[in-house]
Order: C-alpha cells, then structure tokens, then sequence
C-alpha cells in the first residue's frame, strides 16, 4: 500500500524565535523574519525564512495560512502551574502558608472526585491554550485519579504536559495525607501508564519540604532516579516563615535546598518554583546539578513573598524558566507574567529586555524543563506548537506599537499592555486548538 502523502502547512507572518539566550549571546540569540514563512510538515517545523524566498518552491498541495500583520512565535511554556487552584485564584489576604491552609487545602480535598477533576482539567488546559501556552508542567494533588484527568485533558488537545502526583503525609489536612510508601505505589502505576505517551512526561512531586517527612523524600529520589526522562518539580524558598518553618524541621541541614540534596532530588529535569530566599552557594549548587528555577511573578507579588532575582540566577548559570503558578498566580497569560516579573526587576533593579522575557517564556522554558530538543523554538524536527499574537488587539495596545520604532519596542508593548485579547490563535502540532472569535 503507498503511504499517504506528507501533510504540508505553511504560515505567512512577522516569524520570531530563540536560538539561544539573548543574556549571553546578544543579537545572534534572535532569528527574526519580518515577512516569514514557517513550513510543517506532519505537524513538525520543515523550514523557516524570508516568504520571499520560500514560496516560490512550496508545492501547490501545501496549505497556506496568511497571518501577515500578526507575530507568530513558539507556543508559551508555562513551567509551573496548579490545576486544581484554577477556583481559587485571586482569593485575598493571606500569605503562603495561611493562604494554603485556608483556600488551596479545602479546595485540593475536591479533587479525589474524579468528576471535578476531569471538569477542572479541561478548562484549565482550554485556558492555557486561550493565552498561546501550549506546554506546561503542573502540580495535580495527592489523588491519582486527578493526575489521568489532567492527562487526559492535555493529550485530548495534543499538549505536551508535565504532571505527577502530589506528594504529602504531615502538616496537612488529613485528607491530603497519603502514606509515602502508597503514595510510591500509586506513583509507579502512574508513571508505567503515562511517561512517554505521546507528549505526557511524569513529574515526581514532592509538594515541599515541610509537608513530606524524610521517608517519603527518600522514596520520591528514588523514584526520580530510577526512571530516565522523570521529572522532579517542587516549591523551594518562596516565603520567609515557610524557610524558618523548614529549618525546624530539618535542624541538620544547610539550607532549604540543601534538604532536597540530601535526599537526591535535585538534577537535569528537576525545576524548584520561586528560590527567592537562598544564597550563592544554593544557586552554585543549582547550576553544578542541572536543576531548574520556576521564576512565578505574579504569584511572588501576590501572595507578598518577595522578588526573585533573575540577574543573580542567570549569571550564576542557573537554568531560568517563566510561570504563572495559578492559582497563587494571578494570570494565565505569560505576557502578563512577563509583565510582572519585568517589574519584579525592576524593585531589584534590574531591567529585564524583552528580548529576555520572551525568551524565558519559549526556549528559556522549554531548556529550564530540558524539553528543548521538542518544544521552544523553530530548530527543524520541533514540534509545531505556536502563537499567534495580535499587536492591534486593544485600541491602546495598537496606538502604542503604532509609535514603536523598532521590534523590541514592539515586544515591550506587546508584554506591557497584552493579555489573552492578543492571542489570535494558538497551534499545537500543526492543529489550530484555539481561535480568537472575530470582532
Ligand atoms: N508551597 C507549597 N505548596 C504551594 C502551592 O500550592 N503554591 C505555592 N505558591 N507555594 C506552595
Ligand atoms: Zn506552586
């Protein structure tokens, strides 16, 4: 029997994307094509250049999409989120570890009804589309059933989803506490039926450090070692009583990273949301292991935790991807969360370009979670995952870029005053999942 045809698409717009960190390499870090042409075929990047040059050679079966006036970048990569906290973002007045008791414990309990669970998963993973992320890597909770919803939700959109089941067993509602050796089990079970099925990857989960004893923190280095391409995410020195709180808990150690080294969780593929309060020797340590940092502004700002210092991080060699960690987060949208963690910067003092924002939140990301190979930028055999921003979606937004003398301008504006209304479309392997509805 012939085998069918390749599928062929190709999309005409201003092309942006990453080859490197613009930090460390400057201009030679950008590939711009004002009037570009990017090429799929089967779903995977083909070529990228000038129109100019490409389309006199298309073949008259390819599809044309026309997207001129309107950027198109690699899908976002959202490198730490919580599902189950979509019904309790913006819940006011708390800090960290009141906020949790008070607002994400009750609402996580929810989750053992599979029910809520696929409900939720899907809207959160419609959402994420709706502001152009196309990968994410997130917390489910402590039940197994909301880990298959999420899943679920990301491959019946064909996402490339990141997720594991949450690990707790002290200093928790009851009901959120599972024994570390079932808890072990249920991940085993989880990890044979979903790492590595089509773009899901597992993620060991340990919650943070105060709310699993040593036994289970054993169990989940273990666990992170003995699978290759496992992933380990957690929260690390976010606020200043969950750091002392820490200390208490585990008097021998050096810092609240040194916690997670003890017990062999740190590594390629291991990424620790918010590291705001630690030092240089954590940070060299950091970037010795290979492990990652989730830099989540709006969540920093929100729940008053403090500004993390992205200048400190990058320079010291530390892997640095963007999130928004809904729902202590407060926005799905990584042009609001480049927003804000430009004015993180700048409490700090430090003026995050553009350029560094977008590439934090695409090739910065996807190297962060080490998926650069698949997802973050348009190298050829990349999985064809792409937004396509609007810089005329809000009359304010349009009156700026129209003053804007070059493109980084453009892309400040872009971060400064865009949202979701500036997301025309979002492709996930060369399938259109989300359209912005005409005016
Ligand atoms: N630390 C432990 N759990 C959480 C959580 O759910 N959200 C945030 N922001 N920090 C945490
Ligand atoms: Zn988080």
């Amino acid at each position: 029997m012939a085998t069918p045809a390749p599928r062929l698409q190709a999309f005409r717009a201003s092309v942006l994307h990453f080859v490197d960190d613009p930090a460390l390499a400057g201009a030679a870090a950008v590939v711009v094509h004002e009037d570009g042409l990017l090429v799929l075929t089967d779903g995977r990047v083909s070529a990228l250049g000038d129109a100019s040059a490409l389309l006199p050679g298309l073949p008259p079966a390819a599809e044309l999409t026309d997207y001129r006036g309107r950027l198109l970048m690699p899908g976002f990569i959202d490198c730490h989120a919580h599902y189950p906290q979509t019904d309790v973002i913006a819940s006011a007045g708390e800090q960290l570890l009141s906020w949790l008791e008070r607002y994400v414990f009750p609402c996580e309990a929810r989750f053992a009804d599979a029910t809520v669970a696929q409900e939720t998963a899907g809207f959160f993973c419609d959402e994420l589309l709706r502001n152009g992320t196309t990968s994410a890597q997130c917390f489910a909770t402590v039940h197994p059933q909301a880990v298959e919803a999420l899943f679920g939700a990301a491959e019946a959109r064909g996402m490339r989803m990141t997720t594991g089941l949450v690990l707790m067993d002290r200093n928790a509602p009851p009901a959120l506490c599972v024994d570390a050796e079932l808890a072990h089990a249920q991940g085993e079970a989880l990890i044979a039926r979903w790492h590595g099925r089509g773009r899901a990857r597992y993620a060991v989960t340990p919650r943070f450090a105060a709310t699993s004893p040593p036994r289970q923190l054993a169990l989940a280095g273990r666990q992170f070692a003995a699978h290759p391409g496992v992933h380990l995410q957690s929260h690390l020195a976010e606020n200043r009583g969950e750091v002392a709180w820490v200390a208490e808990l585990f008097p021998g150690a050096r810092s609240y990273l040194d916690v997670f080294d003890r017990f062999g969780l740190l590594g390629e593929r291991a990424t620790y949301a918010h590291c705001i309060h630690i030092d240089d020797a954590d940070r060299r340590r950091l970037a010795a292991t290979g492990s990652a940092i989730a830099f989540c502004p709006t969540s920093n700002l929100f729940l008053g935790s403090g500004l993390f210092d992205i200048d400190a991080a990058r320079t010291q060699g530390v892997r640095v991807g963007l999130a928004t960690d809904v729902g202590a987060g407060t926005s799905f949208s990584m042009l609001r969360t480049m927003s804000e963690a430009y004015k993180v910067g700048q409490l700090g003092g430090f003026a995050l370009s553009p350029w560094s924002a977008f590439y934090h939140a695409t090739l910065g990301a996807a190297r962060a979670l080490r998926i650069e190979d698949s997802v973050g930028s348009f190298a050829p055999g990349c999985e064809g995952d792409f937004v396509v921003l609007d810089p005329r979606s809000t009359p304010l937004l349009a009156r700026r870029i129209a003053c804007a003398s070059d493109l980084e301008e453009r892309l400040f504006a872009l971060m400064t005053l865009g949202d979701d209304r500036a997301v025309e479309a979002t492709w996930v392997m060369g399938e259109c999942r989300y359209r912005r509805e005409a005016d």
